[in-house]
């Protein structure tokens, strides 16, 4: 099993939740393996009061991101795919947020809360 669904069943987050999550984690990961060849997944487990939440933190030193606003749209692709994977990702978690320099890397942060 996918270690951000066991991690999102651990935090106690319903199953459409889980398949969020782990969509989320794959997403990320095929952009890594398509754009970058090589990166970094992190999962944390987040509480905040009485809140309960995953933190995922995915990081490349790949080609990095020209235009983000263009990346996070929809249809937006360079790879000939459906283009729909960040602006997906955005929609399903709670936080997003994307840092990219060009020729340097890409950093992806996103939270969702139970
Ligand atoms: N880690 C990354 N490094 C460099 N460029 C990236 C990275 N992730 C995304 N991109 C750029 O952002 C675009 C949009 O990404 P997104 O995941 O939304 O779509 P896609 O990967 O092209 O298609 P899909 O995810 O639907 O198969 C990509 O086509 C690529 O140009
Ligand atoms: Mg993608």
């Amino acid at each position: 099993m996918l270690e951000a669904e066991k991690m999102a069943r651990n935090i106690g987050f319903d199953p459409a939740n889980t398949i969020r999550i782990k969509t989320t984690v794959s997403e990320l990961g095929r952009n890594i393996l398509k754009y970058a060849e090589k990166g970094f997944v992190s999962l944390s487990h987040l509480v905040d009061g009485k809140k309960e939440g995953i933190g995922i933190e995915v990081i490349d030193k790949g080609p990095g991101i020209e235009n983000i606003e263009l990346a996070i749209s929809d249809s937006y692709s360079t790879g000939g795919t459906l283009g729909l994977g960040l602006p997906g990702v955005k929609r399903m978690m709670d936080k997003f947020e994307i840092e990219s320099i060009p020729g340097s890397g890409t950093r992806v942060y996103v939270v969702k809360w139970k």
